[in-house]
């Protein structure tokens, strides 16, 4: 069997730098070098105080102090790592496009076919290219037309290996977990080894059963639908919350008695604000731009209707706190308790968080945000992406403070955007006498006790009770 002894992974960002440290931990005899064009996402990968890494993950900072400068390195230098390695990982970033065909639904494969392109031109001996990014179904085949048309005498073997780990629990579901998916071209024997390399790597630490080998448009298209099924739950159970505020059913007793049934399962059945982060909206819209392609337009629609709900989700939130506040928020202070889309990272990607306050900034409320991990310039740096209004704008009217007591001052309501342990924990008696009254709390996230926080004095308004 072919063994590894270097590894690239091109792309330090959320998926790259975690997955590549987990592997370097566990394979102490491979090198792995994680480059990025951007040096200094780099530099803080490299940083000695291990808290101004770009990423932030529970356990991430053990396991790359572990590792780092042992057997795992970050470098600028692409060209060098991609020189030296037999096998290359693609963890670029691959959001929607926002321009010229398929704009605000396919995914923009620049950044993948530029990949392609440098490991085309710098190879001089066999590789094998692992896509770990997301992508469309059928994407290995534009890598591999790019391989076959370099003019160089090389074995290129593609294969794909999408990262299933999610934000804020990264390190744990890449050292635990349920499956690994390889796919890759098992018709030759070339293939069967380039597979059976990439999954040995994952055998120094999970049991072979664990690992699934499918053809590669199976595995293209699984990492997909795995995104579309776990959104779809969240945008079923959300469309029912909707249907529980006005029946007096409380969507948490519902999908407890749902998820009982051991077919539904318990999880991801948490009603919301709606859901976030960089791939369930970037891979539905995906999926339902391939289906249109394809002239698959029931199948197209079936999907959209996941994020249709997650849109209305959203803006029936930032409604609400309108309508409560007696149909204005016009100059009126609102607190935001979390800005990321969920608790434990500081990525900000489609954070539900962002489109609620667009809609109160068009409203003219005022909004101070208090997130433990999330800077003020990365907030206005995502509503300013919106491109809503003009930048100075959203810098009046939006700012972010380090104490979240002080955040709540003088508010007339408090919104929960993202589910912080934290939250749960305050003196929300201390909130309240430094609120407005009536002092509302709008949970986006259904964390606090409601009953104690009304017998303090508080307006609370939950999702889907
Ligand atoms: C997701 C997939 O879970 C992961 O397998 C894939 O590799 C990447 O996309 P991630 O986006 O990091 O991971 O986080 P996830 O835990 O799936 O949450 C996504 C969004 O759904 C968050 O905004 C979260 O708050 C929301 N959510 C999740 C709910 O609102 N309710 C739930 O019950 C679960
Ligand atoms: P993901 O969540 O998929 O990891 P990120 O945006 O966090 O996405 O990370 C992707 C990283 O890939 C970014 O740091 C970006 O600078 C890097 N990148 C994109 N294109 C290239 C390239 N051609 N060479 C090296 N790094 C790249």
């Amino acid at each position: 069997m072919k063994k590894i002894s270097k590894i690239c992974c091109i792309g330090a960002g959320y998926v790259g730098g975690p997955t590549m440290a987990v592997i370097a931990s566990k394979c102490p005899e491979i090198k792995v070098t994680v480059v990025d064009v951007n040096p200094e996402r780099i530099a803080r990968w490299n940083s000695d105080n291990l808290d101004e890494l770009p990423v932030y993950e529970p356990g991430l900072k053990e396991v790359v102090a572990g590792a780092r400068n042992r057997n795992l390195f970050f470098s600028t230098d692409v060209e060098q790592s991609i020189r030296e390695a037999e096998m290359i990982f693609i963890s670029v970033n691959t959001p929607t496009k926002t321009y010229g065909k398929g704009k605000g639904m396919a995914a923009d494969l620049k950044y993948v076919e530029l990949c392609a392109r440098q490991i085309a031109d710098v190879a001089t001996e066999d590789k094998i290219i692992v896509e770990k990014s997301t992508l469309p179904v059928r994407t290995a085949q534009t890598i591999r037309t790019i391989m076959e048309n370099c003019g160089k005498h090389i074995n290129f073997q593609i294969l794909s290996n999408p990262e299933f780990l999610a934000e804020g629990t990264a390190i744990a579901d890449l050292q635990n977990a349920d499956r690994v998916l390889i796919g890759g071209d098992r018709s030759t024997p070339e293939g069967r080894e380039a597979i059976d390399a990439l999954a040995s790597i994952y055998e120094h630490w999970l049991s072979p059963d664990k690992i699934l080998r499918t053809n590669l448009w199976s595995s293209e298209l699984s990492k997909l639908t795995a995104n579309a099924f776990l959104a779809q739950r969240v945008s079923s159970i959300n469309s029912i919350s909707a249907l529980c505020e006005m029946t007096e059913a409380d969507v948490d007793e519902v999908a407890g008695a749902i998820g009982a049934d051991s077919r539904i399962g318990s999880k991801f059945l948490k009603a919301s604000v709606g859901f976030g982060g960089s791939c369930f909206q970037k891979d539905i819209l995906n999926l339902v731009y391939i289906c249109k392609s394809l002239g698959l337009n029931d199948v197209a629609e079936y999907w959209q209707g996941v994020i249709d709900i997650n849109n209305y989700q959203k803006r029936r939130f930032a409604e609400k706190i309108v309508t409560s506040l007696f149909n204005t928020v016009a100059g009126k202070k609102i607190a935001f308790l979390g800005w990321a889309f969920k608790k434990d990272t500081n990525d900000t990607r489609e954070t539900a968080a962002m489109y609620v306050a667009d809609y109160l900034l068009d409203e003219t409320a005022n909004i101070t945000v208090y997130d433990p991990k999330v800077t003020q310039t990365q907030m206005l740096t995502d509503l300013n992406y919106l491109a809503t209004r003009e930048e100075s704008k959203n810098s009046a009217m939006l700012h972010s403070v380090k104490d979240p007591y002080e955040a709540c001052k003088d508010a007339h309501a408090v919104a929960i955007l993202t589910e912080w342990d934290e939250f749960k924990g305050y003196d929300w008696q201390k909130i309240y006498d430094n609120m407005k009254k009536p002092a509302f709390v709008f949970d986006g996230r259904n964390i606090v006790d409601a009953e104690k926080l009304r017998n303090i004095g508080f307006k609370v308004s939950q999702i889907g009770k």
